[in-house]
């Protein structure tokens, strides 16, 4: 596994003997996750499904997605929750492999937003994919009705039929009936996964595969992750450093996790992160609120709170060791802003050294914060730090003695809407 983590921040916060003194909870959630033996633990399915996943599937998918751009000029990926931020994250992520543009829809209920992009794919070949695990939550199903009138407004049934893709259930739920009845191709999302795990599911994949995307590669990645952080090894095994330090830094009261990038393309891995890690943890009053901030912009705002406001909050950095760009700044023989000191340096060196001035300055302010490194903007690393994080939030969820693969209060909502909207 190439991604790293750095825990230099954490010293003087956390001592050898504080994790000493976990090791046998860290160990009984370890042995609750392999055994299924926890709380939740049917919805655990995602813990194996790297090399769980058929080598076939993954082919019929990525040959899927090869057809599908042949006859699309772009995508419309609707979802929310589990079945859309992965997507979006991963394709930010990569976005210099992406081969088709990605709409998204079903991820609120603004009528100024879906107008506008009826408006933009009225001109285009347009595929449609809809995701929803349950096949019932609102926002993505009033997105479907919508858009599919758009599309049989545009397309003959039978060209419609290739055009609309659902990904559900593989028998519950109003979307399953709708594909069912209307011929739609399917795919199904794994009965064992929850939502915000499904990223490495059809529920993920498939889209990402029609946007052209290295699928392979990126299971390749989280099989490696799998490897590395299934073994019962604090050295070894860095998704449990990094749950056992969450954990003890919550223990002393810092109950703010703000996660922290130096680069627009992780922007929405962050929200990929607090879907995960908030709605994991986040219940029985428990839980480590995760916050997010893209450097450097809001260390010209926010920075002032992390250095001098309320000490209740660590940071962790996700830092990406080549920025797969050559950015080289010029020389100025004026030198007004006496910026030569970097000329002719690269701009991304400037970068990381605004990462290490930053994880310094905080923790000199009282900010424990650890950092991970990341090897580049590819679908191998980006499946590890899937992977990583998914594995992580399994094992504090247990040491905060929570169901980490519940959501009982995202359930609540859904009802109460079902209510308000007079829905049976
Ligand atoms: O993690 C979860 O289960 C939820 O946040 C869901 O991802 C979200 O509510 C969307 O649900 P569905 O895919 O059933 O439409």
């Amino acid at each position: 596994m190439q991604i790293k983590l750095d825990q230099e921040h954490l010293k003087g916060f956390i001592e050898q003997k504080d994790i000493d003194a976990i090791l046998p909870d860290i160990e009984q959630a370890h042995n609750d996750l392999l055994n299924k033996t926890g709380k939740g633990s049917e919805y655990t399915g995602w813990m194996d499904l790297p090399t769980k996943l058929d080598d076939a599937l993954l082919d019929e998918i990525e040959k899927f997605g090869e057809e599908v751009r042949a006859y699309s000029d772009c995508l419309v990926s609707i979802g929310i929750g589990g079945s859309y931020v992965g997507i979006r994250a991963s394709l930010e992520f990569l976005i210099s492999s992406q081969k088709l543009p990605v709409y998204y829809a079903g991820n609120n209920i603004s009528s100024g937003y879906l107008f506008h992009l009826l408006e933009t794919l009225k001109e285009k070949r347009v595929t449609v994919v809809v995701i929803s695990k349950s096949g019932t939550t609102t926002e993505p199903a009033l997105a479907f009705r919508i858009i599919k009138k758009f599309m049989q407004e545009k397309y003959m049934p039978a060209e419609l039929k290739r055009r609309i893709v659902c990904i559900t259930d593989k028998e519950k739920g109003a979307l399953r009936g709708i594909a069912d009845r209307e011929g739609y191709r399917t795919f199904e999302i794994n009965d064992d996964v929850g939502g915000r795990f499904s990223v490495l599911t059809p529920a993920g994949l498939v889209p990402l595969a029609i946007a052209g995307i290295d699928i392979k590669a990126l299971i390749a990645g989280a099989r490696k992750a799998q490897e590395c952080c299934s073994v019962m090894d604090m050295e070894k095994n860095i998704a449990y450093q990094y749950a056992a330090a969450r954990y003890l830094l919550y223990k002393q009261e810092k109950e703010i996790e703000v996660l922290t990038t130096f680069y627009q393309r992780l922007a929405f891995v962050e929200e990929w992160w607090k879907q995960l890690f908030g709605e994991s943890e986040g219940k029985d009053g428990k839980g480590i609120f995760p916050a997010s901030l893209s450097f450097t912009a809001d260390l010209h705002s926010m920075g002032q709170l992390i250095q001098e406001g309320e000490r209740n909050m660590y940071e962790t950095f996700m830092v990406v060791k080549d920025s797969g760009y050559s950015m080289t700044i010029p020389r100025d023989e004026q030198d007004l802003d006496n910026f030569n000191c970097v000329a002719d340096k690269e701009l991304d060196y400037v970068n990381k050294q605004a990462y290490r001035a930053t994880a310094m300055a905080h923790y000199e302010g009282g900010v424990p914060n650890m950092t991970i490194l990341v090897p580049q903007f590819d679908a191998d690393s980006l499946g590890q730090l899937y992977y990583f994080f998914e594995k992580a939030v399994a094992i504090t969820g247990y040491l905060l003695k929570v169901n980490p693969f519940n959501q009982p209060g995202v359930e609540a909502y859904k009802k109460k809407m079902f209510e308000l909207l007079g829905r049976k």
